[in-house]
């Protein structure tokens, strides 16, 4: 009995001390980058061009919370490394209906173009009417078979004026008709009542035997929701909703509720420190 409790303080250290030799890495790789980000023009033109994609301008995407994606470099890489999730973790084929939530400025689409090309059924939708302006004239107008959506979703971070509560947000495609939902970065800045509505309209609008993909911050024994917590992240929390964390029993409470399993949880397993992405689907019986 000692020897298992010594065994698992023992590794209970372990991964503490993991966990917090990879978040220094992560923080000085990106503090590398940020400094590199911050170096790079800041104008650019509307109509760049970068690796064959359309990119954003700059003062867009200084707005996707990670000065890195100011990079353009990195700014492709990193889309076509959420790309080849889809097919590597989350089962796209021809065919499949993805549907992007917090479609941001299309960098899902930028990574879908190079590795499927036009022949997808994608929808995006996003409540910040910039992001989705951009997206319709510079992705859409090209490629008509990635579709946008705009939805005045308030967000005190990405749409402070919008007149759709996200609580009640209903999301415009039917039941059971969606294979792939990704929500990349959207949950790490939503209230808890936004989350917990978005579960349960994932669990509506998926297929059996859909996946659903999120990011978010999660942590054991922790209070159910802390907004901008102190000593958490390697950056400064400048605006409101920065930083959203939420409590693993908090966060699988709803995921129960919704008869969702995890099938993947890669605890600070995201681009950005801290940040762990999970891939959920709905049980059988569900
Ligand atoms: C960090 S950005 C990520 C954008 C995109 N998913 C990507 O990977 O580049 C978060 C996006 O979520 C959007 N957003 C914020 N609150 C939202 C909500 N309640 N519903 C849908 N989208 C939301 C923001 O407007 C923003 O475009």
């Amino acid at each position: 009995m000692g020897d298992m409790a010594t065994m698992q303080q023992n590794d209970t250290a372990a991964r503490l001390s993991l966990r917090r030799g990879a978040g220094a890495l992560m923080a000085r790789a990106s503090r590398k980058l940020a400094a590199m980000a911050n170096a790079v023009e800041w104008e650019s033109p509307a109509e760049a061009v970068h690796w064959g994609q359309r990119m954003p301008p700059r003062r867009l995407r200084d707005h996707l919370c990670g000065t890195v994606f100011l990079l353009d470099d990195f700014y492709v890489q990193s889309a076509v490394v959420e790309a080849t999730r889809l097919s590597a973790q989350l089962g796209h084929l021809p065919g499949t209906a993805v549907l992007d939530v917090g479609s941001g400025l299309g960098r899902l689409v930028t990574g879908m173009l190079i590795e499927f090309g036009d022949d997808v059924d994608y929808l995006g939708i996003e409540p910040n009417r910039e992001f989705y302006e951009w997206c319709v004239s510079h992705l859409e107008s090209e490629h008509p078979s990635y579709r946008f959506r705009h939805i005045d979703i308030a967000s005190e971070l990405y749409n402070p004026q919008g007149a759709v509560d996200g609580a009640e947000v209903v999301l415009p495609v039917p039941d059971a008709s969606i294979d792939v939902v990704y929500c990349w970065g959207v949950f790490t800045n939503a209230i808890p009542a936004h989350v917990a509505r978005y579960i349960s309209e994932f669990a509506r609008v998926i297929r059996p035997g859909g996946k659903v993909f999120f990011t978010a911050y999660v942590e054991d024994d922790c209070p159910e929701v802390t907004f901008n917590p102190e000593d958490y992240v390697p950056f400064d929390l400048i605006v409101p909703l920065h930083v959203v964390r939420y409590s693993t029993e908090w966060l699988d409470d709803q995921l129960r509720t919704h008869g969702f399993q995890v099938l993947d949880h890669r605890y600070h397993g995201g681009m950005f420190p801290m940040q762990s992405e999970y891939t959920v689907s709905r049980t059988a019986s569900s």
